[in-house]
């Protein structure tokens, strides 16, 4: 290294990474291994050092406040002593005297990213991070100026960082690192030893060794997926224009929506496409369900959607209107999903998920979601809580128990089965109660 920043020495095994030549590069490291310092540090010496004009470089975390706790104080470390250099707080963005600029972003809130170009670009703890961040929205930024680009991150089973790590593999346009803490010595043993006391045998092979075999710690549905996987049925599930198509929500009203549609065949629940996006009303919605044009599941006249219970409450943002008026403004109607516990919508979904096929590439981002769907980690006592971790996974998560429920529910009931579930209630029940209840309410 002949350049240097602000004090920053690389530790040894990130020089060649600093030295590499290859646009593209991909990094399956070690908790601690200072990726998050190498990352920040690669951004500053780029836009330092570059040649180009207003040249724009991005730090992308999972979400966007682990940006913000975290590299946003390395930024400013590393950055301290450029002459001229300037901070916006706010968008978290330095700006050089040279008129390069790094700025930090999340991949929670990817839509701020849109619209501009890029000539480099980190996304750290890339296997935390939904597929689509990389292909959508960020690999189209750095068309413009041939921008380069790092994933970075500890591997989450065999996901998209999994799929680039294999991909990098045997091209060499692309510059690649494993670091396991066995090999990296940058973890004092005894460290390394006091964090396997507190681990899981599969949470320290992934944490520490880098392993993308071991089982993704706390994780609902890995094993049925790759269950699905093995039998063949996460596939090509072509749409039958001859059946009712449902779909299953969960709406987020300052985040993320996600919905599921599927169709059913002697009993089998075949899911033929999904859809999620970020901070739309209502309308956005109905025109996608009109543009899918699908032959949706009727009740009467009227196609319905299955929606969430939030969906009948009326809010004051949208008028005092809820989200299932709303629908039925552009023609949708809908029935509520019985409310039950997570608990009991994941025990819903494990039972449904035999008789599962998913349309692989329809659904590739909702199959993604359902494979790194897991449980919160304590890690102060050194557990899994008993409820779901809250990211990215959550929505198209939620919305596939709400489709669990909702098919159970569509479900002929045998008499003499022991109910499972308090709710569990016949659908023509359910429309029956439903209609009811608007009536009384009208
Ligand atoms: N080159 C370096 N010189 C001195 N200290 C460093 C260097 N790189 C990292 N560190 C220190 O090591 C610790 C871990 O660094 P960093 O946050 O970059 O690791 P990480 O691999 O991103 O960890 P995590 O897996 O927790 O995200 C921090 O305390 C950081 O200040
Ligand atoms: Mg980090």
């Amino acid at each position: 290294m002949t350049r240097g920043i602000n004090g920053y020495a690389p530790r040894q095994p990130f020089i060649d990474f600093h030295n590499r030549a290859e646009r593209w590069a991909i990094l399956v490291c070690h908790r601690r291994a200072g990726k998050t310092v190498a990352c920040v540090a690669e951004l500053v010496l780029s836009a330092l050092f570059t040649k180009k004009s207003d040249a724009r470089y991005a730090y992308v975390a999972p979400q966007y406040n682990q940006a913000k706790d975290i590299a946003w104080m390395y930024v400013k470390q590393l950055t301290a002593d450029i002459p001229g250099v300037q901070y916006n707080e706010s968008e978290l963005r330095a700006d050089l005297p040279n008129g390069a600029r790094i700025r930090l972003y999340g991949a929670d809130n990817p839509d701020r990213l849109r619209g501009l170009y890029l000539d480099g670009v980190i996304l750290d703890e890339f296997a935390d991070m939904r597929s689509s961040v990389w292909g959508e929205i960020v690999r189209p930024m750095l068309a413009d100026r041939k921008g380069w680009a790092v994933f970075i991150g500890t591997p989450k089973g065999h996901n998209e960082f999994y799929t680039a790590w294999q991909g990098a593999q045997d091209n060499p346009a692309w510059f690649k690192l494993r670091l396991r803490a066995s090999a990296s010595g940058l973890i004092d043993p005894v460290e390394l030893e006091d964090a396997r006391r507190g681990m899981t045998d599969d949470q320290y092979e992934q944490e520490f060794e880098c392993s993308f075999e071991a089982a993704v710690a706390g994780a609902y549905y890995a094993k049925d997926i790759a269950k699905a996987e093995e039998e063949g049925r996460i596939t090509d599930v072509p749409y039958d224009p001859g059946l009712p198509v449902f779909t299953a929500w969960d709406i987020g009203y300052s985040d993320d929506t996600a919905v599921w549609f599927w169709q059913m065949v002697r009993g089998e629940v075949r899911v033929i496409d999904y859809f999620a996006a970020n901070g739309e009303g209502v309308e956005y919605y109905a025109k996608m369900l009109n543009a899918r044009g699908y032959n949706y599941a009727k009740l009467g006249k009227l196609p319905y959607l299955w929606l969430p219970h939030d969906a009948a409450a009326k809010t004051f943002a949208s008028g005092g209107k809820s989200t299932q008026e709303q629908f039925e403004s552009f023609g949708y109607t809908s029935l509520i999903v019985p409310m039950l516990s997570v608990q009991d919508g994941i025990q819903a979904a494990r039972m449904m998920m035999p008789r599962v096929w998913i349309d692989r590439k329809k659904c590739h981002e909702g199959i993604e979601a359902l494979k790194l769907y897991r449980r919160e980690w304590d890690d102060d006592k050194k557990i899994f809580r008993d409820k779901p971790l809250h990211d990215w996974t959550s929505h198209p998560a939620d919305a596939f128990r709400e489709m669990a429920i909702a098919w159970r529910e569509a479900q002929p009931k045998k008499a003499d089965q022991p109910a499972k579930f308090e709710t569990q209630v016949s659908i023509n029940d359910l429309i029956k109660r439903q209609r009811r209840k608007r009536l009384e309410t009208e």
